[in-house]
């Protein structure tokens, strides 16, 4: 297959909803049927067994949410596709953001009783913010449940796009009939268990009213009756809306009944974008010149956009995940981290197959490639095969809530600073170094980020701390456009001032009053709540 094929016939997507949408279940599904994996059970039973063998993962199994968002390879007619779970906890967002910038599209999973719900709004925005195109699952139509043009509306005034039906269900709940496939025109019969393949549900074309009618009574009326009302209403399917982030597709089923899915792995071949182009910044004479680079590109370039402690614990090694933008990665190749200029030594090369990680033997843009190294790789470098360029747009967000590192045994010092040193950048955690120095400052979007360092310190660097509260409420990070202005602003502010694991500047605040007196005092100094990789 050409080189232009490959890259063509992948699909990167991510899998967002809130906790208990379904999201697993459809994971597990979608892998069922593409035929990566064969039992029915093994995804559920492979995040049990996660729990079983690692030891800083129990903090998520005392918990019951997923801490890390994992990578899923699959095959499915002829197409690459490689699907980032992400963690539906609140507290893990930056990690579900960033796992957003190595996607092309997200498939959002919602649960028909309970509509767009709190942590699925939030990742909207990031889906929004970035155009995204966005196919959307209404799972759980088997349950009592929301009528699907009241669904349909509020997806459309939460997403700010139209919906464009793609399948319309027959009934809900106890009498659940099946669902009629707009494209295809006929209705696929729904019978409830988790045993039935995509093919051996019965089929009826829609032409053959009078069957429906009779067999389905008032559920099939009622249901062509709000489809119409539904399609009247819609836009017609424009795939370079959807492809704009300006319609989403949706799809009605019943993932734990195998029902309604086939159609969605159908549409991420059928109508999700295969890679394509990202921006990034080259320095052209010493000024940085913005470089689109496109998916055929021949030189392999990535980004790493998210670096994970190897499950092993006897192992401190990590796993940097990088999504690959342009090239061909083939074993053995001489790669450089562009932060560093050091070449990437990694141990070993793996691609993420549904089960297991097995020996990369090639990939293309799209696809994601993990390298395992003791070090020397950061969350957002660029890894390229020569060329001189840094991708842009992953984010950090600048912390609300902030505690102090005490350690329990000050001759573990050493273990401390490696861990928290690793632990930034992995992204687990921001980590700040005040200037004027005295205890190190942890900064966090949410609550449970604190616990799982706290937890791994102890675990992985044999560090035992306390945390304490501080009386930081938020950062900022700043920059001005000369050397004199930030050294006059820097010695306005001593004891505010921090750097982070990135050596990166920021102004730490006790109130949201803090940044607006600074800012009408200093008006030349940026204040960024949003730091991307530089
Ligand atoms: P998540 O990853 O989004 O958190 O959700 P997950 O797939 O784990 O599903 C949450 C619960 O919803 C599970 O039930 C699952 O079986 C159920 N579920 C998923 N899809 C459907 C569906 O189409 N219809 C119905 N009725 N239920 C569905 P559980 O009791 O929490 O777990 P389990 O014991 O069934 O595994």
């Amino acid at each position: 297959m050409s080189f232009v094929a490959e890259t063509r016939r992948r699909r990167t997507f991510a899998i967002i909803s809130h906790p208990d949408a379904g999201k697993t279940t459809l994971t597990e599904k979608l892998l069922l049927f593409s035929g990566a994996i064969q039992i029915a059970g093994s995804v559920k039973a492979r995040k049990a067994s996660r729990h079983a063998t690692s030891d800083w993962m129990e903090i998520e199994k005392q918990r019951g949410i997923s801490v890390a968002s994992s990578v899923m390879q699959m095959v499915y007619r002829d197409h690459v596709i490689n699907l980032l779970d992400t963690p539906g906890h609140k507290d893990f967002s930056e990690d579900t953001y960033r796992v957003l910038t190595a996607v092309d599209s997200a498939l959002m999973v919602i649960d028909a009783a309970n509509g767009v719900e709190a942590q699925t709004r939030r990742l909207i925005e990031v889906c929004r913010q970035r155009d995204t195109p966005i196919i959307t699952f209404v799972n759980k139509m088997d349950r009592e449940v929301r009528e699907p043009l009241d669904i349909l509306d509020e997806v459309e005034r939460e997403l700010g796009m139209p919906c464009v039906p793609m399948t319309w269900p027959v009934g809900q709940g106890k009498s659940f009939r099946g669902i009629m496939n707009l494209r295809t025109q006929a209705m696929t019969v729904f019978e409830s268990g988790s045993e039935r393949l995509p093919q051996d549900f019965e089929t009826i074309p829609l032409a053959e009213r009078d069957t429906l009618v009779k067999r389905f009574g008032a559920d099939f009326e009622t249901a062509m009756e709000s489809m119409e009302l539904a399609t009247g209403a819609s836009p017609a399917w424009d795939r370079e809306a959807f492809l704009a982030g300006k319609q989403t597709p949706v799809f009605f089923g019943s993932g734990v009944n195998n029902f309604g899915v086939m159609e969605v792995l159908d549409a991420l071949v059928d109508l999700a974008p295969s890679p394509r182009s990202r921006t990034s910044t080259t320095l052209v004479n010493r000024q940085p010149v913005v470089k689109e680079i496109q998916p055929e590109d021949k030189d392999f370039a990535g980004v790493v956009f998210k670096v994970q402690a190897n499950m092993d614990a006897n192992h401190r090694d990590r796993i940097a995940f990088v999504r690959m933008a342009s090239g061909k990665y083939t074993p053995g190749m001489k790669l450089k981290v562009q932060r560093t200029a050091k070449e990437l030594r990694p141990t070993s090369v793996v691609t993420f197959m549904s089960q297991r990680r097995e020996a990369v033997e090639e990939a293309y843009a799209g696809d994601i490639v993990g390298f395992t190294t003791h070090g020397g790789v950061q969350l957002g470098d660029t890894i390229t095969d020569g060329a001189s360029l840094q991708f842009t747009g992953l984010p950090f967000f600048a912390p609300e809530l902030f505690m102090t590192v005490i350690l329990k045994n000050p001759l573990r010092t050493k273990q401390l600073q490696q861990g928290l040193a690793q632990l930034g950048e992995e992204g687990a955690i921001q980590v700040f170094r005040p200037e004027i120095g005295g205890p190190m400052l942890l900064g966090a979007v949410g609550q449970l980020q604190f616990e799982v360092v706290q937890h791994r310190l102890k675990a992985e660097y044999d560090a035992d701390v306390k945390l304490e509260g501080c009386q930081y409420t938020g950062a900022r990070w700043i920059t001005a456009d000369t050397p004199a202005e930030l050294r006059e602003f820097v010695n306005a502010y001593p004891q505010r001032m921090a750097k982070d694991a990135a050596d990166t500047l920021a102004f730490l605040c006790t109130s949201p009053y803090d940044v607006r007196l600074a800012q009408e005092r200093f008006p030349k100094i940026h204040f960024h709540p949003l730091r991307e990789h530089a």
